[in-house]
Formats: structure tokens, C-alpha cells, sequence
């Protein structure tokens, strides 16, 4: 009964009526741990299930945290209003996949809480794991209304944390990366992106124009930090890396995926807008 009161109240607007839309986020939200779950329930999990599960949960509460923190510059390319309130329930949706993969970790540990206290006092990545972790709940649980209310507007302060949080979640993702950091890579491209919107000036931010060459810049940062890593980090020659950008025969490189990520974005925002200056009923 809570359950449902809790799901009931997730999907209503402000003004208390049912909103398609939040429904549907709460679905999409919903779904990778109902697949984990599945998955783990038919054997479908490969032959390490319990890293599997880890590997996905901390995958989706890093997308989904760069997703919270894409909400306000997809709000401004799009022309969307309507996602912003969306933006508390997907970042709460981040923290509890980080707090579910960290459950799972703990799982994997046989439940032996002092070997994972020890692991995570030891292990440099699963320290910046854990402060990353300890940030994103302390974020969701100050988003219930009334915290919000009571926290005014230090709220705001509170929550600009999510940026810190992010690089540190990017960083324990790199560092628990093996050889090959590509995906680590594209996850830092579309941060990057974020990053460089939120430095565009406010008023370039209003015209279509900034959206492309957004795509361009980030896919240079990507190129950037998978360089700089490998250089840094690696034994292998990252002008060799660096150079890979440029041969498609192995598929597209991050860099390459974000700049086609970027482009397809200013296309979309492109033909938004101009379906909305023919007087195109507004979207959602
Ligand atoms: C105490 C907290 C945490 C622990 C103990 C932990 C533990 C782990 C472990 C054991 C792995 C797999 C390492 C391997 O394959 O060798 C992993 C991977 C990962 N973790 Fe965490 N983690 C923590 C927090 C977080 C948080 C807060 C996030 C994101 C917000 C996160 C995101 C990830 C990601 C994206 C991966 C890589 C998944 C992949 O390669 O597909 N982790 N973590």
C-alpha cells in the first residue's frame, strides 16, 4: 500500500493530476533495474553475475546523474519547459542505482562489512566510489519538499555538489576501468558537453547556433581526456590513441560519438524550432 501511494504520488503533476510524462520518466527509470533484476532471476547474467549487476548499476547511476544534470541545458536547446521538474526524480534515481550497486558490492563481499570497510579504506577507487556515494545520498535525500523548504537557499548550494560528484563518479569510473577506458571516455565527452553549455554565454544560449559548435568543442575535451589518460595513466602511446579518432573501420572512437551525439542534438533543436516558429503545437 505505501508502495503504491509512493508510485501514485510520483506520477502526479504539481497541481495533484496524472502526468503521462512523469510516468513514463518513472518507467524508463524503473526499467534497467527491472532488466538487472531479470535477468538475474533466468541466469542471463553471464558467468560473473554479481560483477555483471555491479557493472550495470554503477553504469546507470552515472548516466543518470549526467541525465539530472542535463535537464537544464536540454530545457534550453529544446525549448522544453516541461522536463525541468523531471530533473529530482531522475537525480534521486542516480543516487539510489549508485546505493543498489554499492549493496550489490557488499553482496559480492559475502556480507563480510569489515572487509568492505577495509577494501574501501584501501582500494584508492572504491574510496572515491564511496565519497562519491555518501555526496549523491546525501543530495536525494535533501530533495523531499520539505527539505527544500527548509533548507531555502542554501538548497542551491547544496546541490551544485552534484557537479563535484560527477567528475569524482567519472573518475572512479576511469580508474576502475581496465585497458581499454572508451566507455569511461564517452560518459566524460557528454559531461564535458554539460560543462561547456554552462559556460556558453547566456545570451549565445538563446540562439540555435551554439549547439553544433558545442559538438565540436566537447568532442575536442573528449579527445583531450582520453589523451590525456592514456598519457598519464597508461603505457600506451596515446598519439596512437589520439590518432585512432580518425579511422572508422573499428567503429566511432568517443570523441567521434559525441560530435555525431552533439550534431544529431543541434539537428533536433534545429527542426524544433523552426516547427514551433510554423506554430507547431507546443510539445509536451
Ligand atoms: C562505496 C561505493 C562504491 C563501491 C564499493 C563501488 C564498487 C565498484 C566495483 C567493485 C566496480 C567494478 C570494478 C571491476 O570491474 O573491477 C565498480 C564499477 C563501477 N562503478 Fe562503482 N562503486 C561505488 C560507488 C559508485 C558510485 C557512487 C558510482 C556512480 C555514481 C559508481 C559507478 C561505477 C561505474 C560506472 C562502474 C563501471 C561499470 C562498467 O564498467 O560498466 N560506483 N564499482
Amino acid at each position: 500500500m505505501f508502495l503504491l501511494n509512493s508510485v501514485a504520488s510520483l506520477v502526479k503533476d504539481r497541481r495533484g493530476r496524472f502526468s503521462p510524462l512523469r510516468a513514463v520518466t518513472l518507467a524508463i527509470l524503473c526499467a534497467p533495474m527491472l532488466q538487472v533484476m531479470v535477468l538475474a532471476a533466468i541466469g542471463g547474467l553471464g558467468g560473473r553475475p554479481v560483477m555483471e549487476a555491479t557493472h550495470k548499476t554503477g553504469d546507470w547511476a552515472v548516466y543518470f546523474l549526467l541525465l539530472s544534470l542535463g535537464v537544464t541545458p536540454l530545457r534550453a536547446v529544446l525549448d522544453w519547459q516541461r522536463i525541468v521538474p523531471l530533473r529530482r526524480m531522475i537525480g534521486v534515481a542516480s543516487a539510489c542505482y549508485a546505493g543498489v550497486h554499492f549493496l550489490i558490492y557488499c553482496l559480492d563481499q559475502h556480507w563480510h562489512m569489515l572487509t568492505v570497510a577495509s577494501e574501501i579504506a584501501l582500494r584508492f577507487y572504491l574510496t572515491v566510489g564511496f565519497v562519491t556515494l555518501l555526496g549523491l545520498l546525501a543530495l536525494a535525500t535533501t530533495s523531499t519538499d520539505r527539505m527544500i523548504a527548509r533548507l531555502g537557499r542554501r538548497w542551491k548550494k547544496l546541490h551544485k555538489l552534484a557537479y563535484p560528484l560527477t567528475v569524482l563518479a567519472l573518475f572512479h569510473y576511469f580508474l576502475q576501468s581496465k585497458a581499454d577506458v572508451s566507455a569511461a571516455v564517452f560518459v566524460a565527452g557528454l559531461f564535458a558537453w554539460e560543462m561547456l553549455w554552462r559556460v556558453t554565454p547566456h545570451a549565445a544560449r538563446l540562439n540555435w547556433w551554439p549547439v553544433p559548435l558545442l559538438a565540436f568543442a566537447a568532442a575536442v575535451t573528449t579527445a583531450a581526456v582520453e589523451f590525456a589518460w592514456y598519457g598519464l595513466a597508461t603505457r600506451i602511446d596515446p598519439m596512437r590513441v589520439l590518432s585512432a579518432n580518425l579511422d572508422l573501420s573499428y567503429g566511432p572512437r568517443p570523441a567521434v560519438a559525441i560530435l555525431l551525439a552533439g550534431l544529431t542534438l543541434a539537428l533536433i533543436a534545429g527542426i524544433r524550432r523552426r516547427w514551433r516558429q510554423r506554430g507547431g503545437v507546443a510539445m509536451a
